[in-house]
């Protein structure tokens, strides 16, 4: 990586980093700058990088099922290389985004802009929470993708440092569920809320949740926001920003939250090693019962971590279909 006092610098090549063979809509040798408030992509280790591991395989299930989304939004899109992989393999045409700070935001347009080659491409950002910043300026989307953070602050971290806000989220006032609170995935009840407006009918959300909690209760999330949901791809990722990350999981867990659980990489590499994502998506809950022998509490993980050693999360993409409503 490059780094100068402005901004950092870093060069993706889609093929490699992405396994997107013979790009025809973005470049073939993506530049990317990044702020210090910016999701830093993991260019050395795909299986640690959401976009590379989480997101190109799930936008590629749903072009498979011959879905693609002209009208698409990302919400939170750190340095806007998800945005770059929906304009390739979804051939989106409007590209909302967001995040939550200005200089992110600014530098994602300028990624986004610098490495699309296609030139019917409209950039729509907005600074601000979630997709508020948004509404009004988007509507009749085709796909929302979201990988929002999950772990509530405590007074000693400050969303304005460095990439707290990757990992960490503010207090919420908004009416969250039960369960959505004590499995920690509120931000993602509430993107889900919404993006509801912003839809069309059978428009959809893809929420790229870390399955630290059962799968049940990631499918609970898309009744509650009055979608139909399922499992499109379940894949795993080595656990990013270790420390920071399940030592947030482990203090929650010790306040009687979740339980949250973590896998040896080792046992995902063997799992997921012959499937596809969206084959895994597809029986994603025998794979669950299947790993529940392994599963290490946040807890213990921590302790793993904190003597230098890797651990891994099984990750699943929730597909919520926005269905027609009927008058009530
Ligand atoms: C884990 S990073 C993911 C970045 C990118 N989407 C990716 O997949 O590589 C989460 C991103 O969400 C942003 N974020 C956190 N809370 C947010 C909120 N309430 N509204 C909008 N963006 C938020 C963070 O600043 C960060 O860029």
């Amino acid at each position: 990586m490059d780094t100068n006092t402005e901004h950092s610098e870093l060069v993706v090549s889609p093929e490699r980093f992405l396994q997107i063979k013979e790009a025809e809509r973005i470049s073939s040798s993506v530049t990317l700058r990044l702020s210090d408030h910016s999701y830093l992509p993991k260019v050395d280790e795909p299986r640690a990088d959401w976009v590379a591991s989480v997101a190109v395989p799930a936008f590629k299930a749903l072009s498979r099922m011959g879905f693609l989304a002209p009208r698409f939004c990302t919400v939170g899109t750190g340095a806007g290389l998800d945005a770059l992989a929906a304009v390739e393999i979804l051939q989106a045409r409007t590209v909302g985004f967001t995040d939550l700070h200005e200089d992110v935001l600014a530098y994602a347009r300028g990624n986004i802009e610098r490495n699309i080659i296609s030139q019917d491409v409209e950039l729509v950002g907005g600074v601000g929470d979630l997709l508020s910043p948004l509404s009004g300026s988007l509507s009749q989307l085709d796909l929302i993708y979201e990988n929002l953070p999950n772990i509530p602050m405590v007074e000693s971290e400050d969303l304005d440092e460095g990439q707290t806000s990757s990992t960490f989220i503010e207090e919420r006032s908004e009416e969250i569920p039960g369960f959505a609170e004590k499995n920690l995935v509120a931000l993602h009840y509430l993107a889900l809320q919404q993006a509801h407006p912003l839809l069309r009918v059978g428009g959809r959300v893809l929420s790229s949740i870390g399955a630290r909690i059962p799968l049940s209760e990631i499918l609970a999330l898309s009744s509650a926001a009055r979608y139909n949901g399922s499992i499109l791809t379940y894949t795993w990722k080595v656990q990013s920003e270790p420390h920071e990350v399940v030592g947030g999981f482990a203090r929650w867990e010790r306040a009687g939250l979740g339980p949250f659980h973590f896998y040896p990489v080792s046992v995902l590499e063997d799992t997921f090693a012959r499937m596809s994502p969206a084959a895994a998506g597809a029986q994603a809950l025998q794979i669950e019962k299947e790993l529940a022998p392994h599963q290490i509490l946040a807890t213990d993980a921590l302790a793993m971590v904190e003597k230098g050693e890797k651990v891994g999360h099984t990750v699943a993409i929730l597909d919520s279909v926005k269905f027609p409503e009927t008058d009530l």
